[in-house]
């Protein structure tokens, strides 16, 4: 028997009897970059470094961003005689383990993508019958983090796809945060928690804010799910993924990027970019790096925010509660119009049924106001809040006493 399927067989053997998912990995919503938005399979060694260097020189990494993920098109278009994963000589003549060094001497964490099916999405090989052997692998070469797709996975059950995967991560014994890449096509909701630490809820987004039922844009992947039925199966170690961002990818304005910012951290979704960090804009990594809004994401509660109700026909409010009785608002403009917000805290009560929590507002129940993008003291919520709000612009607040 060859030497590889010794350490396969050995690996089988070891499996302990209570296989699961590392713990203690994503207790707050994960934060990284990851190549696929903006450069689909065109990645190499230079480029991932690139990115190191610049979460390090931009102040992402102080910012808590952490991951750096190689998606789709980092292997070879054949596994080697013993049949390991190769990565592709061209892009990475020196190796993953020698990257993944790189990376983590930077104080930063890598990844890698792989799929369930026989091959990936963009048709180079996938993990299927191999799964102990590329978790070795990815072990071996100090695989932090693995995104696992859902392309070519035919007939297969998808809790028991992504359960093999688990069980071989864990049997590797070196901790990977598993990011599960399903689309919500099998409500990764109703079984992902115990198997992964997020999950996909959609399919893919696009570099667009209003997209179309065909090419998802912010606005589909926020609406096409029931977000209330996601939030009460989201929180620390399992969160709902609403897809790497579009934020400095060139498709969105000023204002836009701002909300995609905002939503997908009141809704707990990991906080990936995918853009060039080579080229990013003052104002884009300005957004990116809002401390204000990055501490909403990754608040110590983890509950998924959820909308509270719409005003004035068009302008939805988005609300999270936070550690220490303190909420985030957002009052989002999501016409193509500009509006006047003109809300009266007065007798509004807003109720989490799921987590039990209310804050409500009158005489006696005054909040303070933190403006989360001037981060300033706003006034207090005993006055009418006024502000005029561009076509899909946001006003993010933090209430606190
Ligand atoms: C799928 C995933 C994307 C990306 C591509 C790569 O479409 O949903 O996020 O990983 O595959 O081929």
């Amino acid at each position: 028997m060859n030497r590889v399927l010794l350490s396969i067989l050995a690996l089988f053997i070891s499996i302990c009897a209570f296989p699961q998912k590392f713990d203690n990995l994503g207790k707050t919503p994960q934060m990284g970059w990851n190549s696929w938005n903006a450069f689909g399979t065109k990645i190499d060694e230079k480029l991932v470094k690139d990115m190191a260097d610049a979460f390090v020189t931009l102040g992402l990494k102080d910012a808590g961003y952490e991951y750096i993920l190689l998606d789709d098109g980092w292997m070879d278009m054949q596994r080697d005689a013993q049949g390991n994963f190769v990565p592709n000589p061209e892009k990475f003549p020196n190796g993953i383990k020698e990257l993944a060094d790189y990376v983590h001497s930077k104080g930063l964490k890598f990844g890698l993508y792989s799929c369930v099916g026989d091959k990936t999405c963009a048709g180079y090989p996938g993990s299927r019958g191999h799964e102990f052997q590329d978790a070795l692998k990815f072990a071996e070469w100090g695989v932090d983090y693995l995104k696992y797709d859902w392309c070519y996975a035919g007939q297969m059950n998808a809790k028991e796809a992504y359960t093999t995967m688990r069980d071989a991560l864990y049997a590797a014994k070196h901790p990977v945060y598993f990011s599960i890449c399903e689309w919500g096509d099998n409500q990764p909701w109703e079984w992902a928690k115990e198997v992964g630490h997020s999950w996909r809820t959609t399919g893919d987004i696009n570099n667009c804010f209003n997209g179309s039922k065909d090419r998802y844009g912010v606005m589909q992947i926020l609406n096409l799910r029931d977000q209330e039925k996601l939030r009460k199966v989201a929180g620390p170690g399992h969160w709902n993924d609403m897809d790497m961002m579009e934020i400095g990818n060139g498709g969105l304005t000023h204002f836009e990027e701002e909300t995609h910012f905002a939503l997908w951290a009141i809704l707990n979704s990991p906080l990936i970019l995918g853009n060039d960090l080579r080229t990013i804009s003052k104002e884009t990594l300005e957004i990116v790096k809002n401390k204000d809004i990055i501490a909403v994401s990754q608040d110590s509660l983890g509950i998924q925010g959820f909308k509270y109700k719409t005003i004035q026909d068009n302008i939805e409010i988005w609300v999270k509660p936070l550690a220490n009785n303190e909420w985030a608002v957002c009052f989002f403009n999501c016409s193509d119009n500009p509006a006047e917000l003109n809300f009266d805290w007065n007798g509004q009560t807003i109720k989490d049924s799921i987590y039990n929590l209310e804050i409500s507002f009158s005489d006696k129940f005054v909040y303070k106001m933190r403006n989360l993008y001037t981060h300033k003291e706003t006034g207090k919520t005993n006055k009418v809040l006024k502000s005029k709000l561009e076509k899909n612009q946001s006003l993010v607040l933090r209430l606190y006493k």
